[in-house]
């Protein structure tokens, strides 16, 4: 009833009969003022006029699930959507409900992390109230070896969901941080569960600095947020909704043919290090060339200096500019 509730405040250019919300719910007035109690807790501006009803006069930056589902316009991510105001790591969380059998699309997102988790073992700070920190349940009928792909097909779904809700020219660094001003702005980590040849789940955990001000000084060099860019805050919720829409999209596409072969073109013209030297890092050591863009498995071409193309696999390398992070 709140999310529904919410929606309609949203959505309505007048105030909102008491009475009307009583009956289309079936419950009494002060059930319905019980509900924008609440919802003025949490932040939002409500004007309550006798004989009139109710009008929303100010919105909230708030991600609780009432909001969510009152912005979603999705057809299977948020179908289940867990809100936590804190909680270890969205990615642990997600990984409990997908073992209690939470179906694909379950969405988990939290407004502060105390244990965010990274890549490579290295800890995100998800500090309250600034940050997009969610993560999806997924249950893709692919093979385990294609599940990295699916941080490729998030990495472009922040990428258009952060430049529709926002108008920034996101872009991607590969595999799959998202770059403004060549500074990161979200990462994303993956995790699968998998039996014999099949997988039972992937969690992708997507992190967005969001309203986030101030980073620590190890990253404070290549990290931004949308509001630095943008000068402004920006509404959550907003990003979230967008988020999942172009993952909706991409997802689809993704599985058409179970690789990248319809993304990538879109892939590449997002690709911020296309065309751009880069050293590749791996178990071997260090070498540079030309990004040339990903091929159809998601791994980055480069060209050496003599000619030859290296594929190179997520993963078990790392990409940089030469010069910096891009
Ligand atoms: C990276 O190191 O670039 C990946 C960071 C991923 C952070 C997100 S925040 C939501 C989800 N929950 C986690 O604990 N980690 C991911």
């Amino acid at each position: 009833m709140k999310s529904e509730i919410l929606k309609m405040l949203k959505t309505s250019s007048g105030y909102l009969s008491g009475q009307q919300l009583c009956e289309k719910f079936g419950v009494s007035r002060t059930a319905v003022w019980k509900v924008i109690r609440q919802l003025e807790e949490e932040g939002y501006k409500i004007e309550a006029v006798r004989n009139k009803g109710y009008r929303l006069t100010g919105e909230a930056d708030v991600i609780t699930q009432a909001e969510l589902q009152s912005m979603l316009q999705t057809r299977w991510i948020g179908n289940r959507l867990e809100y936590f105001d804190e909680t270890d790591s969205t990615n642990i969380r997600a990984r409990k409900l997908a073992e209690e059998g939470a179906p694909h699309g379950t969405l988990v997102v939290a407004d502060s992390q105390r244990t965010g988790k990274g890549r490579r073992g290295r800890a995100w700070i998800s500090p309250r109230g600034v940050g997009i920190w969610m993560s999806l349940v997924l249950r893709p009928p692919i093979c385990p070896a294609g599940a990295s792909m699916l941080t490729l097909v998030a990495g472009m779904a922040v990428v258009k969901g952060v430049r529709k809700s926002t108008g920034l020219k996101a872009m991607i660094k590969w595999p799959n941080d998202a770059i403004l001003s060549g500074k990161k702005i979200c990462g994303i980590l993956t995790e699968m569960s998998t039996e014999e040849d099949r997988i039972r789940y992937v969690i992708t955990g997507i992190g967005i600095n969001v309203n986030v001000s101030s980073f620590p000084e190890e990253i404070a060099e290549k990290a931004t947020s949308l509001k630095e860019e943008l000068g402004e805050a920006v509404k959550r919720s907003l990003v979230i909704a967008a988020v999942a829409e172009a993952f909706e999209e991409f997802y689809d596409s993704f599985l058409k043919t179970h690789d990248m072969s319809c993304l990538m073109e879109d892939y590449n013209k997002a690709l911020v290090n296309r065309n751009r030297q880069v050293t590749v890092l791996d178990s071997r050591g260090q070498y540079q060339g030309r990004a040339l863009g990903i091929d159809p498995e998601g791994s980055l071409l480069v060209q050496r200096r003599d000619g030859t193309v290296e594929s190179v696999i997520s993963g078990e390398v790392s990409v940089r500019g030469i010069y910096g992070y891009v």
